[in-house]
């Protein structure tokens, strides 16, 4: 584990001394957690998942199953978590069941061998099903801090996902208090307090991405915290690779297409409005090459901030971010903490009912830029399911953003896998994205723009746009036959061949 950053001792992280008496050993804490228990982690991307009570959890989980017995726990997190604690937990099969996103390959094995149950849901929607009840009682909550003020309220850290939910709502909670979050991230975080179920919900007075709404800290209810665990150890890095000519290409159709709706007065010039990308290379390709196009004063409203965010606020090109988790590489890790007091002045960090709000996105006009695996030649989109059954992560946050957005995109390289699958099919077999809400399709060959298009003109546009040229002729072969039915009605479709680009690919490995 390393510890490379560290400023303040620990000693001055727990500034209050009924919580100093409950420090213990991270073997001693998870011995409040029962076979059974469903438990809720910090964490979302790689920031702020417990580092060290994880591993022994699931070491507590080896020797009990070593010993004869079965343990498993429910696990709820934010999002995904660092790939170590998915893994650790998923090798000790110490999960039953896993809410709401994961993305990590022995956690995804076991869930497609029907191993582990898996709840993927919208990412803004669990804090509410958790009041609801859907996932019965919360019984340990494990949440990583920075530290803990005079008053007993809890600085968060680099995440803060569903945090303020599980602290509300678990009827025993770990803390995490980690030395190397650099102090000065406290006043980074935005932790609104006024949400609610029906029929109590109130607007969320959020009209501009830089407005505070909330607090700083998270509020704790002392006599639920069971143990306080010290650690110093470094958030796991989001890997990244450098952009290749099929991520550059997609992204200069993005900023082209900016430039087109600038042009068409439906964007501001100087500003655009609120960018919202998902994780990944491309995502990551997109948000750098505004580095190099006309505007300044951009904002970003969104669920996690990368790398290339960093780089836009530094050279002014993005005036504030906000977010719910900063997913950096070590690199971008150095350099936040290297310059925090900089960046926290530029960065929001809110919990993920607020990031990705369906009323917010909607109101501020959020411009949603998300991956997908497939989509169909009329826009329904497949983000999570390889060849309609195989879970690949979840939907994550793109329903939510994709649902409201202002302009919801959704980018790819138009083939996966060496170029055997095509990421254009006549029909998808899971749909996550309805063509009601796919509006910009993009891939390195170009952009299809679908708004105001009927069906059977959005099935021309995304072949002729968007599909590689191996797959081109069989796609306007499908159509083509499609269409000239007699009854081939408003979506036209060969239903008893739909499906026969998936099933090519499974008899031969390759769609072609
Ligand atoms: N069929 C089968 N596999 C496919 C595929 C397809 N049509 N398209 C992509 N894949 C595979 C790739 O081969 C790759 O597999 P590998 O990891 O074994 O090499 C994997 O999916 C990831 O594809 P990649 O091209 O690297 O894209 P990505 O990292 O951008 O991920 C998604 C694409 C769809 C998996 C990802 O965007 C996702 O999980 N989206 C849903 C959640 C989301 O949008 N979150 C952000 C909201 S804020």
């Amino acid at each position: 584990m390393s510890t490379s950053s560290g400023d303040t001792g620990i000693a001055d992280r727990i500034r209050n001394a009924a919580f100093s008496g409950r420090i213990t050993s991270a073997a001693d804490a998870v011995r409040h957690i029962h076979p059974g228990d469903t438990v809720a982690i910090s964490g979302f991307a790689s920031a702020g998942t417990p580092k060290d009570s994880i591993p022994a959890l699931a070491e507590r989980i080896r020797e009990a199953r070593a010993g004869g017995s079965d343990f498993t726990i429910n696990l709820l997190t934010g999002a995904s978590v660092s790939t170590d604690t998915e893994r650790l937990l998923s090798e000790v099969e110490g999960i039953a069941l896993r809410m709401p996103y994961q993305s990590e390959p022995t956690a995804r094995g076991r869930i497609n061998r029907g191993q582990m149950d898996y709840v993927d849901i919208h990412l803004s929607h669990v804090a509410q099903q958790v009041w609801q009840g859907y996932y019965g009682h919360i019984d340990v909550a494990i949440v990583e801090v920075a530290g803990i003020t005079e008053s007993g309220e809890l600085i968060p850290s680099a995440s803060i996902g569903n945090n303020k939910t599980w602290l509300d709502v678990a009827d025993k909670i770990i803390l995490e208090v980690n030395s190397w979050v650099p102090a000065e991230m406290e006043g980074i975080h935005d932790v609104y307090y006024g949400t609610a179920l029906p029929p109590d919900r109130r607007p969320i007075q959020l009209t501009r991405v830089d407005d505070r709404i909330g607090q700083t800290t998270y509020k704790v209810d002392p006599s639920k915290v069971v143990a306080v665990v010290e650690t110093h150890a470094r958030d796991a890095a989001s890997p990244l690779t450098a952009p290749d000519a099929v991520s550059e290409a997609i992204a200069g159709h993005v900023l082209d297409f900016f430039e087109y709706e600038v042009r068409a007065g439906r964007l501001p010039a100087d500003s655009l409005l609120p960018l919202q990308a998902g994780i990944g290379n491309v995502a990551n390709a997109v948000l750098g090459g505004l580095d190099r196009g006309p505007h300044k004063n951009l904002t970003c409203y969104s669920e996690v901030i990368q790398d290339s965010m960093l780089s836009l606020i530094k050279d002014g090109t993005v005036a504030h971010a906000s977010a719910t988790a900063l997913a950096l590489t070590e690199e971008g890790i150095e350099e936040l903490v290297a310059n925090i007091d900089f960046y926290r002045n530029h960065i929001t960090l809110r919990p993920q009912e607020i990031s990705n709000h369906p009323e917010v996105v909607r109101r501020l006009g959020v411009i949603a830029m998300n991956g997908m695996l497939e989509t169909d030649i009329y826009g329904n989109v497949n983000s999570t399911h390889v060849m309609g059954t195989k879970i690949m992560n979840g939907i994550g946050g793109s329903g939510d953003f994709t649902r409201n957005g202002y302009v919801s995109m959704f980018l790819s390289p138009s083939t996966a896998r060496g170029g055997a699958i095509s990421a254009i099919v006549p029909m998808t077999p899971h749909v996550d994205h309805t063509e009601h809400d796919t509006q910009v399709i993009v891939t390195e060959h170009g952009l299809a723009d679908l708004r105001g298009l009927s069906p059977r003109r959005r099935a021309r546009l995304i072949i002729d746009k968007c599909a590689h040229p191996d797959y081109r002729p069989l796609l306007d072969d499908y159509l083509a036959r499609a269409e000239a039915q007699p009854d081939a009605g408003q979506t036209p479709h060969l239903l008893g061949e739909a499906f026969g680009f998936h099933q090519r690919y499974q008899e031969t490995g390759s769609m072609r």
